[in-house]
């Protein structure tokens, strides 16, 4: 396991009660950073800031739902208010929405999909801006992109259009914001070990998806969160504007 020298960072991380943010959590928090960790559910938060008790930091949760600009503001606020500044935004926080073809695509279906996984990671995207400007201290922004902001996948046309859109904001961002020492990229999982996943699909149906990566395996959180520590960690100070796939090799074919 790998330690990016996080120290003196506050990080916050939406989604982090579960899966890919979770694993976020750890391993920023392994790296010495103070850590943020926003979700919609208050118990799931409190385990995750238990299980990091063993690092030597300081944490922060706050019930947010990421699609809701008015309380992402309100959170972002709260966190400089307790850990003093910002340094990381993992936006990470989305939902795999319902499997129908685009034509079958309902209105309320679609709206709860972009609400979750475009407005959410747009509003936090911008307050952590707005957060980072104000330390004078720049930063490092990480949006939580999909294979699917890359290529298409059949029944996914909501999901798709967000992850497309999230690596359309991250590009404009990183332009805008460099002379402010913020650099912005997306980060484009492949399908990964979580509940987004394993919820939704039976044995047979992961085997199949593992058949579509050259490793032959879906992926773990933690890998992930090994690009994304690497990201927020100066290691990646010529990195912005740009779109990484960690995806055992799905979009190689
Ligand atoms: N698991 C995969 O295969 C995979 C692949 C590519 C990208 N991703 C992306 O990674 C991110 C994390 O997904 P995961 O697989 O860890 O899923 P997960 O379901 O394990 O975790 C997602 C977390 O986001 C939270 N969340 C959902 N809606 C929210 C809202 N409105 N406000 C605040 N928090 C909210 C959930 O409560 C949950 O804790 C998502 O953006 C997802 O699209 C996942």
């Amino acid at each position: 396991m790998n330690s990016y020298g996080l120290g003196g960072r506050v990080a916050v991380v939406t989604g982090g009660a579960s899966g890919i943010g979770r694993a976020c959590a750890h391993v920023l928090a392994r790296s010495g950073a103070d850590v943020s960790i926003w979700d919609r559910d208050r118990a799931a938060i409190d385990l995750v800031l238990k299980e990091l008790e063993a690092y030597d930091f300081r944490s922060h949760g706050a019930v947010v739902d990421v699609g809701d600009a008015a309380a992402v503001d309100a959170a972002m606020d709260e966190v400089r208010e307790a850990l003093g500044h910002v340094d990381i935004a993992v936006c990470n926080a989305g939902i795999g929405g319902a499997a129908a073809t685009s034509g079958d695509y309902t209105d309320e279906e679609w709206h709860e999909v972009i609400r979750v996984n475009l407005d959410g990671v747009f509003y936090t995207q911008r307050a952590a801006i707005r957060a980072m400007k104000a330390s004078g201290r720049g930063g490092s922004i990480i949006n939580m992109a999909s294979i699917l902001g890359a290529v298409g996948f059949p029944t996914a046309s909501a999901y798709t259009a967000a992850k497309h859109g999230v690596v359309g904001l991250t590009q404009v961002a990183a332009w805008e914001h460099a002379a402010d020492h913020i650099r912005v990229n997306a980060v484009g999982p492949g399908f990964i070990r979580t509940p987004l996943v394993e919820t939704h699909l039976d044995a047979a149906a992961l085997e199949s998806l593992a058949a579509q990566h050259a490793l032959q395996r879906i992926g773990e959180p933690e890998e992930v969160a090994e690009l994304v520590a690497w990201l927020a960690s100066d290691g990646a100070s010529f990195a912005t504007g740009t779109y990484y796939p960690i995806d055992g090799g799905f979009l190689a074919r």
